[in-house]
């Protein structure tokens, strides 16, 4: 069979990249893809935005799987006319997508599920959000309501804080209609983890768990980022934590789902929070994450390709996880100035000196000639599997220190809740 994986970063490259070691695949394409994906899959013309030219280009290659990567195709219906068109395709449809494309949607099913999440109350007007949090004296998050590039949360420390995201999110329209409604909760303590889970409507798939990196900088310092690096698993998620996220988190979130008539379909991807053993949600996202994308490709054992087509036709019996390595990690390389404005086109060299325990996925590159050239604020994902952590971290690093652009930019400690040194 063919398929076309949807996007143009490391975990669309990572996804591609498992994919083209599928039996049962014959070709791997990728729109628009980068000079990664390239190496694995044929990079196709075309924008993720454009949801009929997306359907026009698999019908015309006669794709038997689509597996769409970023969460605004999935928002706006990829999935809804691909399927229309007979199209197998792997993600939510456009209702499921809303657990991840609203806050306020998924808020409301957490409390109807009865999902562990912080306090929160929902705003449409902006007095009235700003009247609630000068009378709550305490630390707040705001954030919009639908999607904004990861940028439409604050995790206010004071009043001022909050009233200044409540004023560029509902008064200054930053994010446009995205912040016409809000969601302020409750600040959540403990560790973050991404648990990801596949389902077909009626059964589901566990994946392993991981942590992500959100932070520029060591130590967990400087701004939000879209993940600096990840691991996985994370020791904080016990085999006790595990089971109270299946059956408090998961299980009734796929549940009343499926009671409003709306089985979900495809990756659901939870953040928790973890505090003294017990998750908290923070959100739901309906596709998978980057970069826990990459070390969850790179410990899968076998096929990738019956879990996403599993998924996809709504039938996934019989698809069982093995996992290859018990641990993988991996570093993003980043461009200067990430995530704020950074350079473009800087010249990557010693891709082929990595050794063969490590693979990179590329984030943010093109082709240029003969050159392989930044294109991203995330350049490149390097990733690599061992017996325990440690070893998943020396060979990534190992890795990323044969790599070089100009001002490239890496944290030094992921894995730190898990590292011995
Ligand atoms: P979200 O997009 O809702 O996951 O929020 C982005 C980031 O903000 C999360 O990854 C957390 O680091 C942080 N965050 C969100 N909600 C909370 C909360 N209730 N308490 C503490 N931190 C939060
Ligand atoms: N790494 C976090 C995300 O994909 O949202």
């Amino acid at each position: 069979m063919k398929v076309l994986v949807v996007g143009s970063g490391a975990r669309e490259h990572a996804l591609a990249w498992k994919l083209s070691q599928s039996p049962s695949v014959k070709q791997v394409y990728c729109l628009p893809g980068n000079a990664g994906t390239a190496q694995v899959a044929t990079n196709l013309e075309g924008k993720v935005d454009d949801l009929d030219g997306i359907v026009s280009v698999a019908l015309a290659q006669a794709i038997g799987l689509v597996v769409v990567g970023p969460e605004d195709p999935l928002v706006r219906g990829l999935v809804d006319k691909l399927r229309a068109a007979g199209i197998h395709a792997f993600g939510p449809d456009s209702t499921g997508a809303r657990l991840e494309g609203s806050k306020s949607f998924s808020k409301e099913l957490m409390r109807e599920a009865g999902v562990p999440t912080a306090a929160f109350r929902v705003f449409t007007q902006a007095d009235e959000a700003e009247r609630y949090v000068r009378e709550a004296k305490r630390p707040l998050v705001v954030k919009a309501d639908g999607l904004a590039a990861g940028k439409g949360v604050v995790v206010a420390q004071d009043t001022q804080e909050a009233l200044a995201a409540l004023h560029l999110i509902m008064r200054e329209r930053a994010f446009g209609e995205a912040g016409d409604t809000v969601v302020i909760e409750e600040c959540l303590q403990g560790q973050e983890v991404s648990y990801h889970i596949v389902s077909d409507g009626e059964r589901y798939v566990a994946l392993a768990p991981a942590q992500d990196h959100k932070r520029v900088g060591d130590g967990d310092r400087g701004p939000n980022t879209g993940g600096m690096g990840a691991y996985s698993p994370p020791p904080v998620v016990t085999p006790d934590v595990e089971r109270k996220i299946l059956e408090r988190v998961v299980e009734p979130t796929l549940a009343t789902m499926k009671r409003r008539g709306t089985p979900f379909r495809g990756t659901l991807f939870v953040g928790l929070m973890i505090h003294e053993g017990e998750p908290m949600v923070l959100e739901y996202n309906t596709r998978f994450g980057d970069p826990e994308t990459e070390v969850i490709m790179a410990r899968w054992d076998g096929d990738v390709l019956p879990l996403l087509l599993g998924s996809a036709r709504g039938d996934l019996r019989g698809v069982e996880t093995r996992w290859a390595a018990p641990s993988a990690l991996c570093v993003v390389m980043a461009a200067a100035g990430y995530p704020g404005s950074y350079a473009k086109g800087r010249e990557i060299t010693g891709l082929d000196r990595v050794s063969s325990d490590a693979v990179v996925f590329h984030a943010g590159t093109s082709q240029q000639g003969e050159q392989i050239v930044t294109s991203g604020g995330r350049v490149l994902v390097v990733t690599a599997t061992g017996d325990d952590i440690d070893q998943a971290a020396a060979r990534a690093y190992a890795a990323v220190s044969s790599i070089q652009f100009e001002g490239a930019q890496h944290r030094r400690d992921i894995g730190h809740h898990a590292r011995s040194r």
